[in-house]
């Protein structure tokens, strides 16, 4: 059962932490696991850019760490005025652990939007392509 709501509020307290001294743009995400659990993530900026990692992948770090992999959903927030799409990367991340994963892009816990992982990833690379 979806509670997006909730969701959204753990989001946005996550992305209170975020360390972006150098973007200034705070993200937060929180995945609910089929069990009901959730697992935030914000992200981590490094001086040497590419060592940066991303709130999605932040929360699939603590989720994985914390045993669970099966994910329901993931709510995501920004510092930004606009909805904040996850990157590719992040999107590949995402779909190691499910296809069907909804993907909430949230304004407030009152203004989202809501999308299939597959729509935003389609034609993914995926183990069958290394055969
Ligand atoms: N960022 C995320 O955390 N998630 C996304 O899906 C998009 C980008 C972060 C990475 C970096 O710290 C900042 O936003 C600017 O790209």
């Amino acid at each position: 059962m979806e509670n997006y709501k909730k969701m959204i509020e753990l989001a946005q307290s996550a992305m209170k932490n975020s360390y972006s001294p150098y973007s200034h743009f705070k993200v937060g995400a929180c995945l609910k696991t089929v069990n009901g659990k959730y697992f935030v993530g914000t992200n981590i900026e490094n001086s040497s850019y590419g060592a940066s990692i991303c709130a999605e992948r932040s929360a699939i770090s603590c989720a994985i760490s914390s045993g669970e992999k099966n994910f329901e959903a993931i709510a995501i927030v920004s510092s930004g005025d606009d909805y904040c799409p996850p990157c590719g990367i992040c999107r590949q991340v995402l779909s190691e652990f499910g296809d069907n994963i909804k993907v909430v892009l949230a304004k407030s816990p009152q203004d989202y939007v809501v999308y299939n992982l597959s729509e935003l990833l389609p034609h993914k690379f995926f183990e069958g392509d290394m055969k």
